[in-house]
């Protein structure tokens, strides 16, 4: 008997040691690597070294002041409560009127689900789509935890690579030929994390005709730059699932509060599904989600406004250095940077950048295998901390580049 099974024998009926089993689909979930080099930073800080975060999607800007108030007037007021696992009537009512503005196609309150966060609601959708074996197609680069929310539910990721040379523009004929009978979605998000592409009408029309649920991150929805406009996902179609939350153009990551917009037929099994495993968002954060709603388009405005030079700083400021951008971010407060000049492995060059010149940005290897060699840096950071990383990389850039 080896030495192991004897322990199990005989501690086992005192419970002192359970094997835990973790199941393969449950092991293929990766790490978030964007958090991996974050947690590190902040080890480092710890240690008491001085580290400029570039690596987080975390915007710098406050939540509207009037979200704030009605935060803290429903903690006071003892809203704390459970509440309709749908989210607050008013709070539905508010985001169907929002999206109705926002992409003049009429949104019916009923299709709305609130969510604590926009993760989860990406974990119902996808809980609700994928049986064991089935499929995704994820255009890619993609948003670091698409292919690990599909893993966890036991599906497959298939990822379609985009090419930067067509403006990370969604290859159709591509996710065409990667559909098989158990492709049960496609993952688009526009704007998108990481390239800040936005999908023109015609590729989202195009991929809503393809006949499979279209799951459409509309999560940095506002946040565009210059004469860019989104087209949402909901005014070509009433059966795709539009998932977007409060953490970026409110800044209100903390909060945990998001919403998905679903088809009429996936309603009842969603308000099923939160219930079950979420019960309902915070009562407290449903009412500053109410008034951010309400009161909030200042501060997506000022966000805009401060957002747009810091991205003008960082694009040329990188692209001194010697990393290539071939496309501008359209959106969001990203900028992906080709930095094969530099290294192939990205991972490896993420890990060089935190130690030798304490500046934390993402690999691009946490998009997907397209993003390999590449980096994303965020500019929802002070201008200071933009310059200060940017004078970091150019000391690093130097010794690591001794001839250019
Ligand atoms: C594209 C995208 N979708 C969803 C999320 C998750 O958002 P939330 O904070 O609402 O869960 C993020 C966070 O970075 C994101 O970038």
């Amino acid at each position: 008997m080896s030495c192991e099974r004897l322990l199990v024998d005989m501690y086992q009926p005192c419970g002192y040691l359970a094997r835990v089993h973790i199941p393969a689909h449950i092991r293929a979930v990766q790490p978030f690597l964007a958090m991996e080099l974050m947690e590190r930073a902040q080890e480092m800080e710890r240690g008491g070294i001085h580290v400029v975060h570039l690596e987080i999607g975390e915007p710098d800007f406050e939540p509207p002041p009037a979200a704030l108030q009605a935060c803290a007037e429903a903690l006071g007021s003892g809203q704390t409560n459970y509440t309709d696992s749908r989210g607050l009537p008013e709070l539905r009512d508010a985001i169907a009127a929002d999206k109705t503005r926002r992409t003049g196609s009429s949104v019916d309150p009923a299709r709305v689900i609130v969510t604590s966060g926009t993760s989860p609601a990406m974990l119902m959708v996808f809980g609700l789509l994928l049986a064991p074996g089935d499929e995704v197609v994820i255009p890619s680069p993609h948003y670091a935890c698409y292919p690990n929310f599909v893993r966890f539910c036991g599906g497959t990721p298939v990822a379609v690579p985009c090419d930067p040379a067509a403006g990370y523009a969604v290859d159709v004929d591509a996710v065409r030929s990667a559909l098989t009978p158990r492709t049960r979605a496609i993952v688009v998000g526009t704007p998108a994390n990481p390239t800040g592409a936005i999908q023109s009408r015609e590729t989202l029309e195009a991929l809503a005709s393809l006949g499979v649920p279209l799951v459409c991150d509309e999560i940095y929805d506002g946040l565009v730059y210059g004469d860019a406009r989104v087209t949402s996902a909901l005014e070509i179609t009433d059966q795709a699932f539009v998932l977007d939350g409060f953490s970026k153009r409110y800044a209100m990551t903390g909060f945990r509060l998001g919403y998905v917009i679903a088809p009429e037929a996936a309603l009842r099994t969603l308000q099923s599904l939160q219930q079950n495993l979420f019960i309902s968002a915070s009562e407290f954060v449903q009412r500053a989600g109410i008034a951010a709603l309400e009161q909030g388009g200042a501060t997506i405005e000022a966000a805009r406004a401060s957002l747009a030079p810091r991205r003008r700083l960082l694009i040329d400021g990188l692209r001194q250095l010697g990393f290539e951008i071939p496309v501008e971010p359209e959106g969001a407060f990203y900028v992906f940077v080709d930095a094969r000049a530099f290294s192939g492995d990205s991972l490896a060059l993420a890990n060089e950048l935190l130690d030798r010149a304490h500046v934390a940005v993402t690999p691009g290897i946490d998009f997907g295998a397209a993003g390999e060699g590449w980096l994303r840096f965020c500019y929802a950071a002070p201008e200071a901390d933009l310059r200060e990383a940017l004078a970091r990389l150019s000391r690093w850039a130097a010794a690591a580049r001794p001839s250019a």
